[in-house]
């Protein structure tokens, strides 16, 4: 395959940047784009020379498609997957891949049946600071992480879907998911979770603004992660940051760098990494999925842990992941 023809099933923002990273590669065409809301189709098409769509059974007709990227709402996954892997597509699909734990086993069993490549939008596994801690906690027995993210979406238009718990799951499940996958990357499984939730603020929203999740790794490891929605909306500086601490030493972890000690002193390090776009479509191009970091049994996994911590701070008990 020379050349990797994708269509799109969701124009909204963030899919709008993976076109825009998709039209920079070498060997790479968006062919077609969907989205429910006509405007937002016919604009992608008209920026990328694509046909647009409003239904995707209708898109997923043509024959000249290599590839699907699934970029939706949380509530609307599903039926739009089942529908892919029915016409024998890989696909990229973005966190969270699903509003519910029986919609993302249904589609990780399909998955499974039809044997095909996908990847999930944790881009932040590829990252060159993530790559650096990984390697460098490959060999140690680590005690604790305490990650946080805090930022102020939710202080957005209280009826867009985000913000509402049937439609996203709220921060925990829609957007610390991230925070959430990069503990499970570098920590290894969950095993189990406590969580309490609070909306002192945000009292215009059904989410919570405030979670603390108390987390029990297989390894023995114990975690804490907190996440806030009130929070200042333009700074992002507390969002997707983790601490570890391993023997008698600490690394600060954030997307950009990692912090730790080397010789006494505090290093601040990075290394170039992949953008995900190029990792799937070459994943695509060579039918070689080894350089994908998150396929979507392992995102199941991920959502499975937040999934546990809003039914915990439900019930007041600790909540086994899985
Ligand atoms: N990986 C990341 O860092 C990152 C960043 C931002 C958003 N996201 C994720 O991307 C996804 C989309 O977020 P967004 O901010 O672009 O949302 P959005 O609301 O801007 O866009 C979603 C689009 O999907 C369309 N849509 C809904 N159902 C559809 C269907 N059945 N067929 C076709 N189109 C349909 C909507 O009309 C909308 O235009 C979410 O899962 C979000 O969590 C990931």
């Amino acid at each position: 395959m020379e050349e990797v023809r994708i269509g799109f099933i969701g124009c909204g923002g963030n899919a709008n940047g993976h076109m825009n990273t998709l039209s920079s590669l070498e060997g790479t065409r968006i062919v077609s784009v969907c989205d429910l809301q006509e405007e937002r189709a016919e604009s992608a098409a008209e920026r990328h020379q694509a046909v647009a769509y409003t239904d995707h059974q209708k898109m997923l007709e043509r024959n000249d498609l290599d590839a699907i990227y699934l970029s939706l709402p949380v509530f609307a996954h599903g039926q739009p997957e089942l529908a892919v892997i029915e016409r024998g597509l890989p696909f990229l699909v973005e966190k969270p891949v699903a509003i519910n734990l029986e919609i993302a086993q249904q589609v990780a069993e399909a998955v499974e049946q039809a044997d095909l490549i996908t990847c999930a939008g944790y881009q932040l596994r590829y990252l060159g600071s993530t790559q650096l801690t990984k390697r460098l906690l490959a060999d140690q027995t680590v005690s604790m992480a305490m990650g946080k993210y805090w930022c102020g979406t939710g202080r957005g238009d209280p009826n867009a879907w985000i913000r509402r718990m049937d439609k996203s799951g709220g921060q925990l499940v829609e957007q610390a998911t991230h925070t959430v996958d990069m503990m499970r990357y570098l920590m290894g499984e969950v095993a189990e979770v406590f969580s309490l939730q609070a909306n002192r603020v945000l009292r215009d929203i059904d989410c919570p603004d405030s979670y603390t999740v108390t987390l029990q790794f297989e390894s023995g490891a114990i975690g804490t992660l907190t996440t806030y929605w009130a929070f200042d909306n333009g700074d992002w500086s507390n969002a997707n940051v983790i601490d570890i601490l391993y023997q008698d030493q600490l690394i600060n972890w954030n997307p950009s760098r990692l912090e730790v000690k080397e010789a006494g002193e505090v290093v601040s390090k990075t290394e170039p990494g992949p953008p995900i776009d190029q990792v799937f479509v070459d994943a695509v191009r060579r039918q070689d999925p080894s350089q994908i970091l998150s396929p979507y049994a392992d995102a199941v996994k991920s959502l499975a842990i937040s999934l546990a911590a809003n039914q915990s701070a439900k019930s007041g008990q600790i909540v086994p992941v899985g």
